[in-house]
């Protein structure tokens, strides 16, 4: 059941404040520190992003968290509020304009110490070639590579102003294409080129870019993916989400010094 404020058409945008006393505390170099990152992190309703936005939740940090199933991501942002410094949920489609510029405008209005732009929401279709249709490699496109593009472009100038942080989580099928890919696999090159290619253009204004490529991931898209292969779905044999998770944040957490490009995982026992 959600409350009222959550019942507003497409649209639901919340502000939770967490008190001080639930702030948890990072001890680094025997100094009491809470995180100061405040991110937007799309897909936060499942798999990936979710783990992402507990982890910087148990941080202490501040989450604007997006994603299109409004109870998923309501659950999503109660867990993160028993920690984070303030949660923020915003229901959205990514493939729609509209709701991208509703997002900015509500970041920019709401969410004044954001300085981190998570890019997790995506979808993966995999098959042979002759069988993926051009209408299943153009959501994949507008999903996977048009909405991380126009978003990091809206969010780009407030990231500026704050010396702030991309990443994007892409694929080990970005780096590498396998059989059964090529559609997925070239929305992920994309993203890829993109990161890269705005890295050099903004290294130079202190903003840092990250791509992460992951392996196979015990998620609910992998599930769906093995149940489709008509494989057996063994999770523990895969990368778990908090592993995705732990990468992300220790990279966003290092100092000011040092910049985290690109990291490849997979797990550590291959089973594919
Ligand atoms: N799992 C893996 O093995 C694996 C490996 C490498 C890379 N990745 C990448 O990791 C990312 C997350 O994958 P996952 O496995 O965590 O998948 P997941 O559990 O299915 O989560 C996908 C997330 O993306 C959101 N999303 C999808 N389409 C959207 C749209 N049009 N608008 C807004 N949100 C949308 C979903 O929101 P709703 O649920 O609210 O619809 C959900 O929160 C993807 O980019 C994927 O390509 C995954």
């Amino acid at each position: 059941m959600l409350p009222d404020w959550a019942d507003r058409g497409q649209i639901a945008a919340i502000l939770l404040c967490a008190g001080a006393l639930r702030l948890s505390i990072l001890f680094l170099n025997g100094q009491k520190m809470v995180s100061d990152l405040s991110a937007v992190v799309t897909g936060a309703s499942s798999g990936i992003g979710k783990a992402i936005a507990l982890a910087i939740a148990s941080a202490g940090g501040s989450l604007c968290l997006v994603g299109r199933d409004r109870d998923r991501l309501m659950a999503v942002a109660e867990s993160c509020l028993l920690t984070a410094r303030s949660v923020l949920a915003f229901q959205a489609d990514l493939n729609n304009d509209y709701a991208l510029e509703e997002l900015t405008r509500y970041v920019e209005r709401e969410f004044k110490s954001f300085n981190t732009l998570i890019h997790c929401a995506g979808i993966v279709t995999v098959g042979h070639f002759e069988k993926i249709s051009v209408a299943q490699l153009d959501l994949m496109y507008r999903t996977n590579v048009r909405a991380p593009y126009t978003l990091t472009q809206a969010l780009l100038p407030l990231l500026k102003t704050q010396k702030g942080q991309i990443v994007f989580i892409n694929s080990s099928q970005g780096l590498q294409a396998s059989a059964k890919n090529a559609a997925y696999a070239s929305t992920k090159h994309a993203l890829r080129a993109i990161a890269d290619s705005l890295r050099h253009e903004i290294n130079a204004e202190g903003i840092r870019v990250l791509s992460i490529y992951p392996g196979r991931t015990a998620s609910p898209a992998m599930e769906s993916l093995y149940k489709a292969e008509n494989q057996s779905y063994r999770p523990e044999l895969l990368l778990q989400t908090g592993d995705v998770a732990q990468a992300v944040i220790n990279a966003l957490q290092l100092p000011r010094s040092a910049e985290v490009t690109n990291i490849e995982m997979r797990p550590l026992i291959k089973s594919y």
